[in-house]
């Protein structure tokens, strides 16, 4: 079946997490990627928290899926000739190094322009154009200067970071969107573009509703978070929030039963204001209804903290499955706790291709996510990480069209493999 991006050609020059994020997506809509890595090294997390010796790690199989590897040395004569023939034949580069890196390398975006005007240039950077824009930045430098950790924690402990990799992954993803829609602009102008997603910017993008209330501390306190309800003073910025619901339907994590030996024995429990009677009859509190302190939304908003820790005395005697049992055909917005053995295990995310199994020829089979976006008109087929190198020869052939004598060339020249290497071995 024909994919979304089918003869898209993709010039892969990502590492670590954020860019393999966003050209894995392209390679699962149908894009062609072409990894390149640096010969006897390649991607740095090929080699980072290895569990199979000798086998990439998860880290790299996880974000590489459905690419194909090329070997060049980017700073060898003979290595810049094929990266400048990969150019031209490719309709987006996409890049995460650090800044600047690409420039050294002889490839400015004026070279790329003269090279291939249609060329898409897509890059990840940790910060915009400014005074840090030089800087180096992993994931949870992204998360402090966007807003999250200021906004993430309990109020009266230190700034967190989350389990989401909203700066990595979270930026793949902007990334790859600013990607198709400069493909689709150029149907009409015929030209390529820049595409730039910093980190910073986009882990702001997903905190909007945190710069939202910053705004509303000029109008009064926040009243739905739970710190009005336990009389604690706002100061300038928005606060940390704890497990307060970020929007209008006040929601906390609550104990289920099982709690005190397993760490996941919780649910989130939202009481939104279209269901509240039915959930004073579920948890026992029929009375509740004609109370007059709890009669409105409004008027709930001290009481929270009581009104939480008396359902919390009722989710105490369900496990999580059953108040999501009980709650869910009452309409009433509730969710277990998952751990990430249940996930993996969840059948329903296995049944969608969310969660797959992968073969793999160093390390066996191993689990992994699949796409998270679903097209009935391109399926998506999640095909194992390339080795190292794997595709040198096929791409250098097929896609340049070099001839078999000439890459023996290439190779002597060690523009694809490391030639001291080669001969001492
Ligand atoms: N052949 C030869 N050299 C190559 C090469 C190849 N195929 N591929 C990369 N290199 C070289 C580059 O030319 C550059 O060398 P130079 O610094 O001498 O010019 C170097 O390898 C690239 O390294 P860099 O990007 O600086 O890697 P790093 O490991 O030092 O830093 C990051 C890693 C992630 C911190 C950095 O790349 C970065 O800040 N990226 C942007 C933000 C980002 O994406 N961060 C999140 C990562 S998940």
């Amino acid at each position: 079946m024909v994919k979304a991006l089918d003869g898209v050609k993709i010039l892969d020059f990502t590492h670590v997490q954020s860019g393999p994020t966003c050209t894995q997506l392209l390679a699962w809509f149908g894009a062609d990627v072409i990894k390149v890595e640096r010969p006897g090294a390649g991607d740095a997390t090929r080699k980072q928290l290895v569990d199979v010796p000798g086998a990439d790690s998860l880290y790299f199989t996880m974000l590489n899926h459905n690419k194909r590897s090329i070997t060049i040395d980017t700073k060898n004569a003979k290595g810049k000739e094929i990266l400048e023939r990969l150019i031209k034949t490719c309709d987006v580069l996409v890049e995460n190094f650090a800044p600047g890196a690409l420039d050294r390398m002889g490839f400015t975006w004026e070279r790329i322009q003269e090279l291939n005007p249609r060329m898409i240039m897509a890059s990840v950077k940790g910060f915009g154009p400014g005074k840090y824009e030089d800087c180096k930045v992993y994931e949870n430098v992204a998360q402090c200067a966007g807003g999250s950790a200021s906004t993430t924690g309990f109020l009266d402990g230190p700034p967190l970071v989350t389990g989401a990799q909203i700066g990595d992954s979270g930026t793949g993803l902007h990334l790859a969107l600013g990607i198709v829609t400069a493909l689709f602009q150029r149907e009409t102008t015929g030209r390529g573009q820049k595409v730039l997603a910093p980190m910073q910017d986009g882990v702001l993008n997903l905190c909007r509703v945190k710069l939202r209330d910053q705004q509303r501390l000029k109008a009064g306190p926040l009243r739905e978070y739970s710190q009005f309800g336990d009389g604690i003073a706002f100061g300038e910025a928005t606060p940390r929030a704890g497990n307060d619901s970020g929007g209008g339907q006040p929601g906390r994590i609550l104990k289920c039963k099982g709690w005190q030996t397993d760490p996941n024995a919780y649910t989130y429990f939202i009481t939104q204001a279209a269901v509240w009677e039915k959930i004073c009859d579920v948890i026992g509190e029929p009375g509740w209804k004609t109370r007059e302190e709890y009669s409105t939304p409004a008027k709930r908003l001290p009481h929270l903290n009581a009104i939480f820790a008396r359902i919390e005395d009722w989710t105490m005697t369900k496990t999580k499955y059953e108040v999501m049992d009980i709650c869910n055909p009452l309409d009433i917005p509730v969710g277990p706790i998952l751990s990430m053995k249940e996930i993996m295990e969840d059948e329903g995310l296995r049944a969608t291709g969310t969660i797959v199994d992968v073969d793999h020829p160093e390390r066996g089979t191993y689990v992994s996510v699949g796409c998270p976006i679903k097209m009935s008109d391109s399926p998506v087929e999640v095909k194992r990480s390339p080795l190292l190198g794997e595709h040198t020869e096929e791409i250098l052939a097929q896609v340049l069209g070099y001839s078999g004598e000439e890459i023996k060339e290439l190779k002597a020249a060690g523009a694809t493999e490391p030639v001291k290497k080669a001969a001492a071995e």
